[in-house]
């Protein structure tokens, strides 16, 4: 039996960086594909619910996410954001 591990990591965003790029520049691997908010690929869920007020996207995304998940290609954030990575 597998067991699925769960990673929560603190990621600030440099001026006019995505999570996604934060995430790749601090050695995490995150799965994407787009990078432009369609698809997906790269949502992943809040360690902290109370956390969205720190995110903003340039544009709205089109791919679905609950309100505790962020589309880390377009989302850009104020303050460190707690994200799990799985
Ligand atoms: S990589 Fe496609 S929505 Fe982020």
């Amino acid at each position: 039996m597998s067991q699925l591990v769960e990673e929560v990591v603190t990621v600030a965003c440099e001026a006019g960086e995505s999570l996604l790029s934060a995430l790749e520049r601090q050695g995490h691997r995150v799965e994407y594909q787009c990078r432009q908010g369609y698809c997906g690929a790269c949502r992943l869920p809040l360690a902290d619910e109370s956390q969205p007020q720190a995110l903003t996207y340039l544009r709205p995304p089109l791919a679905w996410h609950e309100d505790n998940e962020v589309l880390t290609c377009c989302a850009h954030a104020s303050t460190p954001v707690c994200l799990k990575l799985t």
